[in-house]
């Protein structure tokens, strides 16, 4: 298949998304990467191992930020425009292959708003091939109404919408245990946008003021367990 076709079809398919260019890069070094690297900073206490799989990379800032904490890591993705941005960003060679095809041995796969791209059962029988004892995976909250209405008003949609029940149910038959589990962003990303609409302009330039707030609302909602409806993801860490 020639290269525009197969990127047609993985477009129609909803398994990549169009990107802006201009905003996935402003949005990385503004408001919204800040609000992601300080996730990123709890998420990488977590790993177990040095061989890291970082599946559907994108934009490459979590493998940025776990080869600078040491960890040696393969960043794939099957979207050539993430790949030319992810070298832009971060000075990242990713490469352009499908977990499917991912060959050798990992001691932690990451999947960051990748799983809903993916078959579960494909993936959950790459994992057991290629021996990975951790699994950190993160997604979009779809018990969240503000996260639902915004993804139908945007005709948003996934190629798999699997709920957090459904992975960890496919991911404990594939012989993981949940070890950890939380909810987070509340306000990061309806305030900075994600990776593709613009940030609310007052809250552009006060990035501490949001990752603040952001934190104090997650802590809010988690102690009030509202989380599961609040925020608008939530992250799971597997391991055998
Ligand atoms: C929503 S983006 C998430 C990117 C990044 N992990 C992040 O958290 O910002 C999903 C990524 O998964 C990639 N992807 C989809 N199917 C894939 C596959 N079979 N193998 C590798 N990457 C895949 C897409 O190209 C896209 O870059």
């Amino acid at each position: 298949m020639g290269q525009d076709k197969e990127r047609r079809k993985l477009l129609r398919d909803n398994i990549i998304h169009e990107i802006d260019r201009e905003i996935a890069v402003a949005n990385s070094r503004g408001l919204y990467g800040r609000v992601l690297r300080k996730h990123y900073q709890r998420v990488i206490r977590e790993l177990r191992g040095t061989r890291v799989l970082d599946c559907g990379c994108g934009f490459g800032l979590l493998t940025s930020m776990c080869r600078e904490a040491g960890f040696s890591v393969r960043p794939i993705d099957v979207d050539e425009v993430s790949i030319e941005l992810a070298h832009e960003i971060h000075g990242i060679e990713a490469e352009n292959t499908s977990l499917y095809d991912v060959q050798g041995e990992y001691d932690v796969a990451l999947f960051f708003d990748v799983i809903s791209h993916l078959s579960l059962d494909r993936t959950l029988d790459k994992l057991r091939e290629i021996d990975a004892r951790q699994v950190i995976l993160s997604d979009s909250n779809l018990a969240n109404l503000a996260l639902r209405l915004y993804r139908s008003l945007h005709g948003h949609e996934e190629h798999a919408e699997w709920s957090r029940r459904e992975i960890v149910e496919a991911f404990g038959q594939g012989g993981y245990s949940l070890r950890a589990s939380w909810y987070y962003d509340v306000l990061g990303l309806p305030l900075g946008g994600g990776f593709l609409r613009r940030p609310l302009p007052f809250f552009e330039k006060r990035s501490d003021l949001v990752c603040r707030l952001d934190d104090g609302m997650t802590r809010l909602a988690a102690g009030t367990r509202l989380d599961r409806w609040a925020a608008f993801r939530y992250l799971l860490v597997f391991e055998r």
